[in-house]
C-alpha cells in the first residue's frame, strides 16, 4: 500500500518527541521541535487538515533521579520544567496546537485504558525478572538508578539503554556489573514479577509497517535489522512508585508484591510517554471541538467511515529514539486498533565540537540562551532546518551559523526583498499596476510551489528552505538581468512589469518562507500590505497578484557581525574546555553526576553496531610520508547525486573541487538517503585511476568508512579543493 500524496482528505496529526522534564532545552532538542513545527506548518500551507501535538515527559528515571539529587518531588520538580517548557517554545515560534504532559488526567486515563486493552487482547503476560537492587539503601533501581557493562558490545552503559556504545535498549536485569548511581553501591539482583508486552508477536506485522513508513530512510532501516536480529518482548512496568499506576485488575496483579502487600509498580515511561500524543491530540479537540479537529478519527481505526484506516500520523524525533517509535510504539497501537503512523522523521544529532551535548557538563548551546543573545529565532529555525539532510548529524558552530544567515538570509532572501520592494516603494509608491504578472515569472513561482509539495512528499525540511532561498536567487537574477532601473524612463511600462513580477516574487517568498521563518514571513507579509495573517493561506495564495499596497521597506534579517562570533565563540570554548576538564575530573565514586540527560551521539545514522566489536587489526606495514604525499586528498561538496540505471547500488556523483567538478560514481544508493547527498562535503581521493562502471566514467574516489558508507567529511569550513593532509 502506498500513501496518497499530501494534502490529503484525512486529519494528519504531527507529533514531536516528548521532551523529558528535567533540564533546560538546547538547541539540538529543537531540532526536534524547529523539525516538527516546520513540517506541520507546511502541511497547512498544502490545506491539509493538520494537529501539531507534544507535550513534557514527566516521568520515569531520568526525572526521578534528578529531582532526588535536588531534594524535591518528582512531581514538583517536573512541574516546574513543564511550565519553563511550555514558555520556551512560542519563543522559537513553536506553536504546538496542545501541549500537554504525560502526568495529567487525560494521559493517565488514556494510558490506563489502552494497557487494560492490551491485556484484554492477550498480548500481556507476567515474568520472573532478576532487578537490579541496592541492598544497603533497600531500594529497587530501575533503569537510570543503575549502571553497569553493556552485555552486547561492553561500554559503560545506563540500566535501560547503551548509549556510550551500542545503542540498544536494555531490558532490567541485562547490564552487568550494575551499580546504583544514586549511591554507589554495587547492587545485586533479586526475583520480581513484573509485566511483559508480546512485542515478539508483531514481527511480522512491524516487517510490513516498516515497508509501508514513510519519512526519513534511518527510521525504516535500523529498525529492520532489529527485527532480523529477533525481538524481545517488553518489561513495561517498574518497581518505582513516579509514573502511572500499572491498571489494576485483580488479585493476579503484580501491583501486589511476592508475600500480597502493596508494591510500588508503575508503567515504564515508555508506555505512557507515547500514548500523551493521543492524550495531547484528544485535549485539543476537548479544546476545539471535533467538528475542527476530531482526535477519533485521527488515532483509531474504524471510527471514521470516511478515514476508517485513522489520520496522517507523522513522529518527528532524534534518531536515538528510532526504536521506541518504530518498534514498541506500532506494536502498541496495531495491538489495540489504533491507526499507524504514517511516517517516522528521525533527525541525525547536533553536536559540539563532533561531542554529544551535555547537560550536567553544560557543554551546550542553550535555547534561553540563544534568544538572551539577542537574536530572532527564525535565522535559527532557518539553519537547524537546512543544514545538511535532517539525518544527518550536524555539528553546532558560531560561525557556520553566521555564514548560513549572512549569505542565505541577508545575502539571498533579505537582499532581493529589500532591493525589489525599495524600488518599487521609491518609483512606484507600491506594486505598479500591470495586467498580470508575466509567465516567466509565473511559472517560476508555480515551480516554487511545486518544490514545496514536494518537499513536503518526501519529510524534508531542508528542500522547504531550498525552495525559497532558490526562488529568491532567481528573483535576484531576474531584476538584475532586466535592469529596471534602466527601464523606468525609456520603457516605463516593461519597467513597471518587472518590478510587479519582483512584488509577486516576494509575495510568493512570505507565502513560501512561512514554515521555516514564521514571523519574518509574517512580517514581510504586513510589509507588502496584504490583508490578513500569513499563517492562514495556503500555497495557492503565492499565486495570486500581490495587494500592492507597500509600506517602506525594511531590512528583514540582520547580518550578524564576526566580532559577534569571536564573542560567542569565546563563552562557548570556555564552556566546552570547562565541559571536557570535568569528564577528565570525574571518577564516578561520588555516584552523583547526573549525566543522563547527555545525548548519544556515538553511531551513526544506520549504524551497525557489530563493527565495534570485530575490528580488522591494524596493519604493521608501514608507508614514508612521501607515500602517503602521493595521494592528492581534497575536500569536495556534493552537488548532485543520481542513481546510475541497471546498477543497485551505485550513485553518479557530481562533486565540486573547487578548481573544477568532475563525476565520480560511489556505491552509496542503498546505505544513503540520496536526496540528502547534495550539499554534504566529502573527502575524495582525487589521483584515483579513471574506471568506467555501468557506463559512467569516475574520476575519483569519495571516501567513506565500513560496511555503511559512512562518509568522511570536515569539521569546519574547508572549502572544496582544499588539500587533505
Ligand atoms: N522523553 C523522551 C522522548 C519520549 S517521546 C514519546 C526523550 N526526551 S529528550 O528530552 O531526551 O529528547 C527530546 C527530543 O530531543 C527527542 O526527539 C530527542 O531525540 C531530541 N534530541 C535530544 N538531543 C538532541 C540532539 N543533540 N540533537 C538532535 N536531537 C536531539 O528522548
Ligand atoms: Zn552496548
Amino acid at each position: 500500500m502506498s500513501h496518497d500524496d499530501f494534502p490529503t482528505e484525512s486529519p494528519a496529526v504531527v507529533t514531536c518527541g516528548l521532551p523529558y522534564a528535567n533540564g533546560d532545552l538546547h538547541i539540538g532538542h529543537l531540532r526536534t521541535y524547529v523539525g516538527g513545527d516546520v513540517f506541520s506548518r507546511a502541511l497547512r500551507r498544502l490545506g491539509q487538515q493538520t494537529a501539531f501535538v507534544s507535550g513534557s515527559d514527566m516521568h520515569g528515571t531520568p526525572v526521578a533521579v534528578n529531582a532526588e539529587q535536588e531534594g524535591v518531588s518528582p512531581e514538583t520538580f517536573a512541574l516546574d520544567w513543564h511550565e519553563r517548557y511550555a514558555e520556551t517554545f512560542p519563543k522559537f515560534n513553536v506553536e504546538f496546537d496542545n501541549y500537554g504532559h504525560t502526568h495529567d488526567r487525560t494521559n493517565t486515563e488514556t494510558t490506563q485504558a489502552l494497557v487494560r486493552d492490551l491485556e484484554d487482547a492477550g498480548h500481556v503476560y507476567e515474568k520472573e525478572i532478576m532487578v537490579a537492587y541496592d541492598p544497603v539503601d533497600d531500594q529497587f533501581l530501575p533503569d537510570r538508578y543503575v549502571e553497569g557493562t553493556c552485555p552486547y558490545c561492553g561500554e559503560h552503559a545506563r540500566g535501560d539503554e547503551c548509549d556510550e556504545g551500542c545503542q540498544r535498549h536494555l531490558e532490567p536485569g541485562e547490564i552487568d556489573e550494575p551499580v546504583s548511581t544514586i549511591t554507589g553501591n554495587p547492587a545485586e539482583y533479586r526475583e520480581r514479577t513484573h509485566k511483559f508486552f508480546a512485542v515478539s508477536e508483531f514481527a511480522d506485522y512491524l516487517s510490513g509497517f516498516l515497508d509501508r513508513l514513510e519519512g526519513t530512510s534511518n527510521a525504516r532501516n535500523q529498525p529492520r535489522e532489529w527485527i532480523e536480529q529477533g525481538l524481545q518482548d517488553w518489561c513495561i512496568t517498574r518497581d518505582m512508585d513516579w509514573g502511572i499506576d500499572y491498571p489494576e485488575d485483580g488479585a493476579a496483579s503484580p501491583g501486589k508484591d511476592d508475600g500480597g502487600s502493596e508494591r510500588d509498580l508503575v508503567l515504564y515511561v515508555w508506555v505512557d510517554a507515547p500514548i500523551e500524543y493521543i492524550s495531547s491530540t484528544k485535549q485539543y479537540t476537548d479544546r476545539v471541538g471535533s467538528d475542527v479537529f476530531d482526535w477519533e478519527t485521527a488515532w483509531k481505526e474504524g471510527v471514521s467511515e470516511a478515514h476508517p484506516e485513522g489520520g496522517e500520523i507523522v513522529h518527528v524525533i532524534g534518531r536515538d529514539i528510532i526504536q521506541h517509535h518504530t518498534i514498541f510504539w506500532p506494536a502498541m497501537l496495531e495491538a489495540t486498533d489504533h491507526a499507524e503512523p504514517r511516517a517516522v522523521m528521525a533527525s541525525g544529532f547536533v553536536t559540539l565540537g563532533g561531542k554529544g551535548f551535555s547537560t550536567s557538563r553544560d557543554r551546550a548551546v542553550w535555547a534561553d540562551e540563544y534568544i538572551d543573545e539577542g537574536f530572532h529565532p527564525d535565522p535559527l529555525r532557518y539553519y537547524l532546518a537546512t543544514n545538511g539532510g535532517f539525518q544527518q548529524d550536524v555539528d553546532f558552530s558560531w560561525e557556520k551559523f553566521r555564514d548560513r544567515v549572512n549569505t542565505e538570509l541577508v545575502g539571498t532572501v533579505g537582499n532581493f526583498l529589500y532591493r525589489s520592494l525599495l524600488f518599487a516603494h521609491r518609483n512606484y509608491d507600491g506594486a505598479p499596476d500591470v495586467d498580470a504578472t508575466s509567465e516567466e515569472v509565473a511559472d517560476r513561482i508555480d515551480e516554487a510551489i511545486a518544490d514545496v509539495e514536494a518537499a513536503v512528499n518526501d519529510y524534508s525540511v531542508r528542500a522547504l528552505g531550498d525552495a525559497v532561498t532558490d526562488l529568491a536567487r532567481f528573483g535576484n537574477e531576474y531584476i538584475q538581468r532586466n535592469e529596471p532601473w534602466r527601464l523606468v524612463d525609456d520603457e516605463p511600462e516593461n519597467a513597471a512589469q518587472v518590478i510587479h513580477d519582483c512584488v509577486a516574487i516576494a509575495k510568493a517568498i512570505a507565502v513560501l518562507f512561512e514554515p521555516i521563518a514564521p514571523a519574518k514571513a509574517e512580517r514581510l507579509w504586513d510589509q507588502l500590505g496584504e490583508s490578513g495573517s500569513v499563517h492562514e493561506v495556503t500555497v495557492d495564495e503565492a499565486r495570486r497578484s500581490p495587494a500592492g499596497d507597500l509600506s517602506e521597506p525594511t531590512e528583514l534579517f540582520e547580518k550578524i557581525p564576526d566580532e559577534r562570533v569571536d564573542e560567542l565563540n569565546e563563552k562557548l570554548e570556555a564552556r566546552v574546555a570547562g565541559a571536557e576538564e570535568g569528564e577528565r575530573d570525574d571518577d564516578r565514586d561520588d555516584g552523583s553526576e547526573d549525566d543522563e540527560t547527555d545525548d548519544h551521539t556515538d553511531t551513526t545514522d544506520d549504524d551497525t553496531t557489530d563493527d565495534m566489536t570485530d575490528i580488522e587489526p591494524i596493519s604493521d606495514d608501514r608507508i614514508s610520508f612521501e607515500e602517503f604525499q602521493e595521494l592528492d586528498l581534497r575536500v569536495g561538496r556534493i552537488e548532485d547525486a543520481v542513481g546510475i540505471e541497471g546498477a543497485d547500488d551505485l550513485l553518479e556523483l557530481t562533486v565540486d573541487l573547487g578548481a573544477e567538478t568532475r563525476t565520480i560514481v560511489a556505491g552509496l544508493k542503498r546505505l544513503h538517503d540520496v536526496d540528502d547527498l547534495p550539499g554534504t562535503k566529502v573527502i575524495v581521493l582525487t589521483n584515483m585511476e579513471r574506471a568506467e562502471l555501468f557506463g559512467v566514467e569516475s574520476n575519483g574516489m569519495v571516501l567513506a568508512a565500513g560496511e555503511e558508507a559512512d562518509l568522511l567529511t570536515t569539521y569546519e569550513g574547508a572549502e572544496p579543493g582544499t588539500k587533505v593532509k
